[in-house]
């Protein structure tokens, strides 16, 4: 994001977003998820040094372009694909950012780790989230240290 650019108006975004999504409010990949990827996100920013915009973006639309709630191999690259069409006309980053962007929801389900600490930590937000579907995130798939000790709080077990 360039100095020049106006804030992005991340309410106007999530109902841009929100409206368009194709499995419903409760769906569990759907808004309540991108929030608590939010939340995630936030919260490892604090320590891992990551861009918090390109995190924020990252919880909308990593999982806005799923078709259903089973097996959807390329949501990930839609959803960067939807970002993509958005830019410029919803929301302004600059060429870096929207590179983090794009990498990073294209491939959140089939690469483990990043070393970028951006990437890693939109990876490792939406990973802690896993208990929602019965799965206990596993320290063995985050990328940050901060990720790595989130998983063994009481919350997630
Ligand atoms: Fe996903
Ligand atoms: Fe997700």
């Amino acid at each position: 994001m360039k100095p020049s650019d106006p804030p992005i108006d991340f309410e106007r975004l999530w109902d841009t977003v929100t409206h368009q999504f194709r499995c419903g409010v409760h769906s569990d990949h759907g808004p309540e998820h991108w929030r608590r990827v939010e939340q995630n996100g936030l919260l490892l920013a604090e320590s891992t040094g990551a861009d918090v915009l390109v995190v924020r973006l990252f919880a909308l639309f990593h999982d806005s372009m799923r078709l259903n709630e089973y097996s959807d191999p390329d949501h990930g690259k839609r959803g960067a694909a939807y970002a993509r069409e958005l830019r410029g006309e919803c929301f302004q980053v600059s060429d870096k950012q929207f590179e983090l962007l794009d990498f990073a929801c294209t491939w959140h389900t089939d690469l483990a780790h990043h070393p970028d600490p951006t990437i890693g930590t939109c990876w490792d937000s939406d990973r802690l989230d896993l208990g929602r579907v019965g799965i206990i995130p596993d320290p063995a798939y985050m990328s940050t240290h901060m990720g790595r000790e989130l998983t063994g709080q009481d919350r997630y077990k």
